[in-house]
């Protein structure tokens, strides 16, 4: 017996799960980007579904189905110039439904060889595009993973006594520098690990939102003087706020004269490495010792896929490694992708590089290149539109994140223009502090957006800021 549909409502009910999401992907154009949240009655809506007894799975999926199209902020929808959540492409979504029908365990490569080899290479080309020299890495549920991870490894290279003594085995209290304007996973991070969120000595951004430089190292000859341990300097390249890049090179120049490990954490901005156009600016990313890149990002695979790149692959077994009997042997041999619970955080674990494996396999590096400088070309014309309509851009990149503001104005009024554009259900953009001064921010993100998208985008600031105006 097994509690399973029998076959031809299992093929009904997969096929309707894919026409709903194929149907969304028509449709979604003329939906409301960002219905509003009404906790009441979505928890009534809820009362329709029978979780003692269940219930015909064409009415479950079509009802779920309908709760997610309208109770979610579309990051589907063309106009959606909102954080780093993409369309997902459909060799991605593709790729998940594989993955949950195979099901592959990549805890051990010899419970999954093909897709523990499928993600090697993913990573081990990932990391040669990212420049850096025999590259190795993992998958990760996303960006913050990743930045973990690399935290981990930092600390293992720098002082490996931790691995046993812990941190009190260390002289002082172990602290790593980070732009104010970086992503502040860093604090959560710091807090679980141990490290305790003061140990991130947050640098702060020079006026151009990249990291100070003078001020770092400063603020490590501080922290020298007072018997703290540097060991990690980490470098945004691709800011969550304004997409700046800190100046990598001097940033890794400095790491080095320092014996501190380089981190640069470009989460989102380093799918531009895929372009021969963009990779420039991004220059110095080469010389990190690890790399935080999300495929769910601007790689626009579905969520939960991130990446740590390293050329210090062997660090990663020392951090993760762990022999018990009761995991399966380890297939041995040269140039064979080893265990995944050996190099990793995670010990089960869905094969979450499939969906890049199969978006890279359909679209090649060269498509993804041509979607990117698109991309980026959108964003440009909508900076100079912005620009032309008077409004102050207040980010200097070359990314496609537009950060706008009325520099007379003050928090209140930036906040309302973005909340007017989003309630007007054109567009959906966000409110943003840049080192503390309000801005409106908009970020081309979907490869769904169109010139007439941004156009519209364009014009309902206008109208938003006409409103608020005297
Ligand atoms: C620069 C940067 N780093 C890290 C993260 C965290 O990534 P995730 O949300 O995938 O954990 C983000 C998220 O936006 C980010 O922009």
């Amino acid at each position: 017996m097994s509690i399973d549909l029998d076959p031809d409502a299992q093929s009904a009910l997969l096929h309707q799960a894919v026409e709903v999401v194929l149907g969304h992907a028509r449709h979604v154009r003329d939906l409301p980007i960002a219905p509003a949240d009404d906790p009441a009655a979505l928890r009534a809506s809820l009362h329709a579904f029978d979780l003692e007894h269940g219930a015909d799975p064409a009415s479950v999926v079509s009802l779920t189905a309908g709760l997610l199209e309208s109770c979610t902020v579309l990051t589907t929808h063309p106009r959606y110039f909102g954080l780093f959540n993409p369309s997902p492409l459909t060799a991605g979504i593709a790729a998940d439904i594989l993955t949950a029908g195979f099901n592959p365990q990549l805890a051990v490569r010899s419970h999954a060889p093909g897709a523990v080899e499928i993600e090697a290479l993913v990573i081990r080309t990932m990391g040669e595009w990212t420049g850096l020299p025999s590259p190795a890495g993992s998958f990760t549920t996303g960006g913050a993973e990743a930045n973990a991870t690399a935290v981990a490894l930092a600390l293992q290279a720098r002082f490996p006594e931790v691995a046993t003594g812990g941190l009190r085995a260390l002289p002082g209290r172990p602290v790593f520098y980070a732009s104010s304007e970086s992503h502040l996973a860093w604090l959560k991070i710091a807090h679980q690990c141990g490290l305790g969120r003061d140990s991130v000595r947050l640098v702060p951004a020079d006026a151009s939102l990249r990291l100070d430089l003078d001020d770092l190292r400063g603020q490590i000859a501080r922290d020298r003087a007072a018997g703290e341990c540097p060991f990690l300097v980490v470098a945004t390249a691709g800011t969550t706020s304004a997409g700046v890049v800190d100046p990598l090179p001097e940033a890794a120049d400095l790491a080095e004269e320092h014996g501190l490990w380089f981190h640069v954490d470009a989460a989102w901005a380093g799918a531009a490495v895929l372009s021969d156009v963009l990779r420039p600016h991004l220059a110095g990313i080469d010389r990190a010792d690890s790399v935080t890149v999300d495929a769910h990002k601007w790689l626009s695979v579905p969520m939960g896929a991130g990446m740590l790149l390293t050329r210090h692959g062997g660090l990663l077994h020392d951090v993760f490694d762990v022999a018990t009997s009761y995991m399966p042997a380890t297939s041995t041999g040269a140039n064979v992708a080893t265990d995944p619970y050996t190099t990793t955080m995670q010990w089960s674990r869905r094969a979450a590089g499939l969906k890049l494996f199969l978006a890279l396999a359909v679209h090649g590096r060269r498509g993804y290149a041509r979607q990117l400088e698109h991309d980026v070309a959108l964003a440009d014309d909508l900076r100079e539109a912005l620009r032309q309509d008077g409004w102050h851009v207040a980010n200097d990149t070359p990314l496609p994140v537009v950060c706008i503001s009325e520099p007379e104005h003050d928090e209140t009024f930036h906040r309302a223009v973005a909340e007017s554009v989003i309630a007007s259900g054109v567009a959906w953009v966000s409110f943003v502090l840049l080192a503390g001064r309000p801005a409106v921010r908009a970020c081309v993100i979907s490869h769904r957006s169109t010139a007439d998208d941004v156009a519209a985008l364009a014009a309902e600031l206008r109208r938003a800021r006409a409103d608020r105006s005297p």
